[in-house]
């Protein structure tokens, strides 16, 4: 039994660090060519065993989680900014609870009420913010610009917070937390994944900020405690308020507070990428914008000319949204390598990769593998010009992706569900940007209907266009961002 190829590299222990940070999905990309679908490299002193294509990904994501880990290969990075006792500095199966506790607020009812704020903070914030004041113009024909990222970071930050995390901490995020917040974010970088604890700065920032935003969740607790309002409050304090662990303990506050950390992580750069690289596609592609527009004049716009308020169910109910936010997570999905610890060697299917025809490769303990839905999204196997981002291929039963599918279901026997929200269900997919498995994502719904009511909300009112070439992706930020500049040019409609 023998260990995955290694990567060949110059210096011992850095090893491919370089290539790998630089660009992720090339390295790979590359790395398959010469070493078949799992290889293992050096990175900065770790082993990393990848897999790649469907099978690589059922390999990691469907993996026993009591061999591969997610706590042990996340744990330093997150504990110090979500907090103790939550998500992956607990046990496996507390996390599942709470990831149970978390959906029982991430229901219908409460995204009912979710639409119209979001519309609301998307409509002030363009009336506010110093680089996009889009009112003031009066010449209906000037063109404005603004940094993409910038607005998308500012109205997923304001919209989640009016939302998910409650009025509270709406108050307070343009307000004194936003440098705390900005602190607590500074803790999360590749850099932190790697080195956990160094005497620096950034760290010192990041544990202040830790302390202060948790103590804001426990103040607002305590408040929430002391005068209980009548008014029934949506948001995810409210629910978790009331929630108990099967053993019957209560969620404690500060395992709520540091819960409330989590998801304001998890939601933040995941969500605002997403959107600006979609806006980024929009502008690019003004057809599509047309067809986006033109889908809500359809369905929303009143004889008497005011808009119609778009409802939870509406999101389910528009193609072209659906497509456009689907087609964007395939090119850009957030988050490129995900990544597990292994607790005991593990043997790799000789399906997905073998040393020779009756040998098996094992995978070493204490290595760290990594599956790449990056990689299996944009691959030329399943994907028809994988790199053109083309929304059509979603609509179109006959179209690409579903030949792709209908390709891959008939080469493998699986079966892939092609209906909405579901084709990333299996674990065997090669479309998953939201993860798969126990550990996969549970903020997809929410995060359509984030994106899907900002970019409604803009396109109902503007018009998009690229200010200078499409931007490369960054990936030195755990999230892949567009690298600047990043300058979208708009211009308000004529109605
Ligand atoms: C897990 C992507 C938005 C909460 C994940 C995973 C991925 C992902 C790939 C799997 C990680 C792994 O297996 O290691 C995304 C994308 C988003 C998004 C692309 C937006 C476009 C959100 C939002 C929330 C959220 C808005 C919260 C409201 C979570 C949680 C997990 C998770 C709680 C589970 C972690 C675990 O079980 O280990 N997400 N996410 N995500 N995400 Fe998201």
């Amino acid at each position: 039994k023998s260990k995955p190829p290694m990567v060949w590299h110059w210096i011992p222990v850095f090893g491919s660090a370089a290539a790998y940070g630089q660009n992720p999905i090339k390295f790979f990309f590359d790395c398959r060519e010469k070493y078949g679908n799992v290889f293992s490299f050096i990175l900065l002193g770790r082993r990393v065993t990848v897999a790649l294509g469907p099978e690589g990904n059922n390999f990691v994501l469907g993996g026993k989680h009591t061999l591969l880990s997610a706590e042990d290969a996340y744990t330093h990075l997150t504990t110090p900014v979500f907090g103790k006792d939550v998500v992956y500095d607990c046990p496996n199966e507390m996390l599942m609870e709470q990831k149970k506790f978390v959906k029982f607020g991430l229901r219908a009812d409460n995204f009912r009420a979710y639409v119209g704020m979001i519309e609301d903070e998307v409509v002030q914030f363009m009336n506010n913010d110093a680089s996009f004041r889009i009112w003031p113009m009066n010449d209906i024909n000037e063109w404005g610009t603004f940094d993409v990222l910038h607005a998308m970071s500012e109205i997923t930050i304001l919209t989640a917070s009016r939302t998910l995390q409650g009025k509270e901490v709406r108050s307070q995020i343009d307000k004194s937390y936003a440098q705390v917040y900005a602190d607590l974010d500074g803790g999360f970088t590749p850099l932190h994944w790697l080195l956990p604890n160094l005497p620096l700065e950034s760290y010192r920032k990041r544990d202040a900020a830790h302390k202060k935003i948790s103590d804001l969740y426990i103040d607002i607790l305590r408040k929430r405690r002391e005068n209980p309002s009548d008014e029934q409050e949506h948001d995810m304090i409210a629910s978790l308020m009331n929630q108990k662990y099967r053993s019957g303990k209560i969620l404690e506050d500060h395992e709520i507070a540091h819960i409330m950390i989590a998801l304001l992580m998890a939601g933040q750069h995941t969500s605002s990428a997403s959107g600006s690289w979609t806006l980024l596609h929009i502008a690019d592609r003004p057809d599509i914008g047309e067809a986006l527009y033109k889908e809500q004049v359809e369905n929303f716009l009143q004889p008497d000319g005011t808009w119609r308020q778009m409802q939870y169910e509406d999101i389910k109910t528009l193609p072209v949204l659906d497509s456009v936010i689907r087609e964007t997570l395939r090119m850009h999905p957030p988050i490129h390598s995900i990544m597990r610890k292994v607790r005991e060697p593990i043997p790799v299917p000789r399906t997905l990769a073998s040393p020779s025809e009756d040998g098996t490769y094992v995978v070493p303990k204490g290595d760290y593998v990594f599956s790449s839905a990056a990689v299996s999204q944009v691959d030329p196997r399943y994907w028809k010009n994988p790199m053109e981002w083309d929304p059509s291929r979603w609509i179109d039963p006959e179209g690409m992706a579903a030949q792709a599918y209908k390709q891959y279901d008939d080469e493998n026997g699986a079966k892939v569900d092609f209906g909405f929200g579901l084709v990333s269900k299996g674990t065997e997919s090669p479309y998953q940007p939201f993860g798969a498995g126990r550990h996969r994502c549970i903020g997809e719904q929410f995060a359509y209907l984030q994106l899907g009511t900002v970019i409604t909300t803009l396109i109902r009112r503007l018009e998009f266009r690229l200010e200078g070439k499409f931007p490369a992706p960054d990936y030195n930020t755990l999230i892949v961002l567009p690298k600047k500049p990043r300058n979208i040019m708009y211009r308000r409609r004529k109605f």
